[in-house]
């Protein structure tokens, strides 16, 4: 990590939950770092403006202009920016598309004007659809919404840029990712919320569903080992944990963390037009075996431990 001190990287999405962690490292590295975001999702990064080396750039990434200011003279692009959410993006489609393929072109053709040395791409597990079987990269792939879709394409993207302009990337497919600062449309923060707020904890369906829950400090490292590991060039590489944990389950780890302050326990209810159950993917779960062989990467916050260091940071402790 040491040799990320002084590098130029810019940070597409650099405002959301996900990027604004990777500025916070970064700059605690002595990297300089600059973010293009059009705050869509809001400004997660407020707390770090007039930082040293830190700058922000207000900006979509469909605007040429912009994306070739932030990109220009980089050393690194983690490309993070995107429509999030697979139930809020089924009503945008059009935009979502064009976020991913017009925007995820010109942060690509910025980096190969300005010689860019390693390009990450924020790509999903959504990637593969459903599941029972770990997911490994090398599976067929079955996207089943236009979040998905959308993210196949920014892959493709890069590979292509690769063939023609030797671009090197990293397609990094993150599973669900949770921590402070995640918005409250996702399960841990929305669990959390509503026990906090002695509300009943919303779940769709009967709660079975599986995920793979990876506590925001450990996808910071993955991301930046594969930023400074050779071995991480031209790979498309899970992000998880290797554990399957239900719906339900997570629903007992915050109301047993809360010491059961919550009396309404959970309420369960049917998919409905806001998660319709034709893009829902019952069960997910990564194959973490290539990250461990090329990178030496190994979770280390265990899911009742991150979910106890969340419920810590709400309660400002
Ligand atoms: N958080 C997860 O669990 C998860 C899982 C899989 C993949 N990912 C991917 O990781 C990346 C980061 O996710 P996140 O959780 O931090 O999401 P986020 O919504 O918090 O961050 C995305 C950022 O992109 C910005 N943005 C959106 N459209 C833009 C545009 N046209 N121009 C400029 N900025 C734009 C938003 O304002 C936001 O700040 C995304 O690409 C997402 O698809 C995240």
């Amino acid at each position: 990590m040491e040799r990320l001190k002084g590098k130029k990287v810019v940070i597409t999405g650099g405002a959301g939950f996900i990027g604004s962690h990777l500025v916070e490292r970064l700059l605690g590295l002595g990297a300089e770092v600059t973010i293009i975001d059009n705050f869509m999702f809001g400004n997660k990064i407020e707390h770090l403006r007039g930082s040293k080396g830190f700058s922000v750039i207000e900006g979509d990434i469909r605007d040429v202009k912009a994306v070739s200011r932030a990109v220009n003279g980089r050393d690194i692009v983690l490309h993070l920016a995107a429509c999030v959410g697979v139930e809020e993006t089924q009503k945008m489609p059009l935009e979502v598309l064009d976020v991913e393929i017009q925007g995820t072109v010109n942060v690509l053709s910025s980096a190969v004007k300005s010689a860019v040395r390693r390009f990450v791409f924020g790509s999903s597990s959504e990637v593969y659809g459903n599941s029972l079987k770990p997911m490994q990269e090398d599976n067929p792939l079955s996207p089943r919404s236009t979040y998905a879709v959308a993210k196949l394409v920014g892959e493709e993207y890069c590979r292509a840029f690769y063939q023609k302009h030797g671009l090197e990337y990293t397609c990094l497919r993150y599973f669900n990712v949770y921590g402070p600062r995640q918005d409250e449309r996702f399960v841990i923060p929305r669990f959390v919320g509503q026990a906090l707020s002695r509300e009943p904890l919303t779940i769709y369906g009967d709660g079975s569903q599986t995920r793979d829950f990876t506590y925001i400090d450990d996808v910071v490292n993955m991301t930046l080992l594969t930023v400074t590991r050779p071995e991480a060039r031209c790979q498309t590489i899970n992000l998880g944990t290797g554990t399957m944990t239900t719906i339900n389950s997570i629903a007992s780890l915050v109301t047993n963390a809360l010491d059961g302050t919550n009396p309404a326990k959970a309420i369960h209810i049917d998919y409905d037009d806001k998660r319709p159950r034709c893009i829902e993917v019952f069960s997910r779960v990564a194959d973490i075996a290539r990250a461990r062989q090329l990178l030496q990467y190994e979770p280390e916050v265990s899911l009742p431990a991150g979910i106890g260091k969340y419920i810590n940071w709400r309660l400002g402790r």
